[in-house]
């Protein structure tokens, strides 16, 4: 009866699973605190998606980890050139989601590019160089471009450039409602990308307050307007409210992204032996079902269907 009954019925096929890859690392790194995720070596990479592909996640969210760190001026190049190697063996057996931000390109660790005395982000300056690399994400065959960097205007430039490159047919998954959250650890972590400038410590002036749910309803519509095709609230368990006011307000698809905090969180409780993970990542998902997201982004999502076949809750 319960199951016949559910208003929630998850599919492996709504999930997307992240993956780093660093540029001169010989051998996959463990991640503390995310069991299950690595960040992979320029060839572990295939093996990893071509296990995925066997465990049921085809759809992937791109992030690279570049060794060269600038103030500005980046060199893509590593980015594009494991997108294409990626492509070049899958095909369109995958879908792949380049996210597009530059903390992990620039030397501070913060998204965009800085002032001279670094205490504030030039966000036109930004956005510009965004927009470049998205065309060549699209260029080395990325399906679609996240944008996770935050800056006002950026959802426009990125689609008006890969419009006007022939990329017309190349997605936006915009990071609509990003807060300024502390569960971003062990990713940052993972892509050596936690700010540091003398003069600005934080990305409160680009991510979104917590106490501000305004704020966040009137950005994702922005982005919106603006040309997203799927709009994505993270965190995502912290944030139901979001979710579900959003989906009053939108026809478009909705992304939640458990983010590695709130990831790691789970597996810390089920290490100390009070909960069964499995349960609690499908406790989860269903919470954010019932919120409204259509997409789930979760570093678990190897797991879905194996998790969602076994009614591991
Ligand atoms: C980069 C970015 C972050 C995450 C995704 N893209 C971190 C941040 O904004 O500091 C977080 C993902 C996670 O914690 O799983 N802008």
């Amino acid at each position: 009866m319960r199951e016949l009954t559910a208003t929630v019925k998850l599919s492996h096929k709504s999930f997307i699973q992240p993956l780093f890859v660093e540029e001169g690392l010989t051998a996959p790194r463990k991640l503390e605190g995310l069991n299950g995720v690595q960040v992979d070596t320029v060839n572990s990479i295939l093996n990893t998606i071509e296990q995925d592909i066997n465990s049921g996640v085809n759809k992937f969210l791109f992030f690279p980890v570049p060794s060269n760190k600038a103030a500005k001026d980046f060199d893509f190049s590593f980015a594009t050139t494991v997108i294409a190697r990626i492509k070049k063996q899958f095909g369109d057996a995958v879908w792949i989601a380049a996210d597009v931000c530059l903390c992990s390109y620039t030397t501070h660790g913060h998204c965009g590019i800085l002032n001279a005395d670094q205490t504030r982000l030039l966000n036109n300056e930004t956005v510009q160089v965004l927009s470049q690399y998205a065309v060549q994400l699209a260029d080395a065959g990325a399906d679609c471009i996240a944008p996770s960097d935050m800056m006002d205007g950026r959802i426009a430039a990125i689609r008006q450039q890969l419009n006007a490159h022939g990329f017309e047919a190349v997605a936006l998954m915009s990071y609509a409602a990003k807060f300024s959250s502390h569960f971003y650890g062990p990713f940052r972590d993972a892509c050596h990308s936690e700010p540091r400038a003398q003069g600005l410590q934080n990305r409160k002036t680009y991510q979104i307050s917590p106490f501000n749910l305004n704020d966040a309803l009137s950005s994702a519509l922005r982005d919106e307007r603006e040309g997203a095709d799927i709009l994505m609230v993270k965190p995502a368990g912290l944030y139901t409210d979001v979710i579900a006011r959003l989906k009053q307000a939108t026809l478009k698809p909705l992304a939640a992204y458990h983010v590695s905090g709130e990831y790691a969180a789970i597996e810390a409780l089920a290490e100390r032996g009070l909960l069964r993970r499995e349960a609690a990542h499908l406790e989860v998902w269903a919470a954010l079902g019932r919120a409204g997201a259509d997409v789930i982004v979760s570093y678990a999502a190897r797991f879905a269907l194996g998790w969602i076949r076994e009614g591991v809750y």
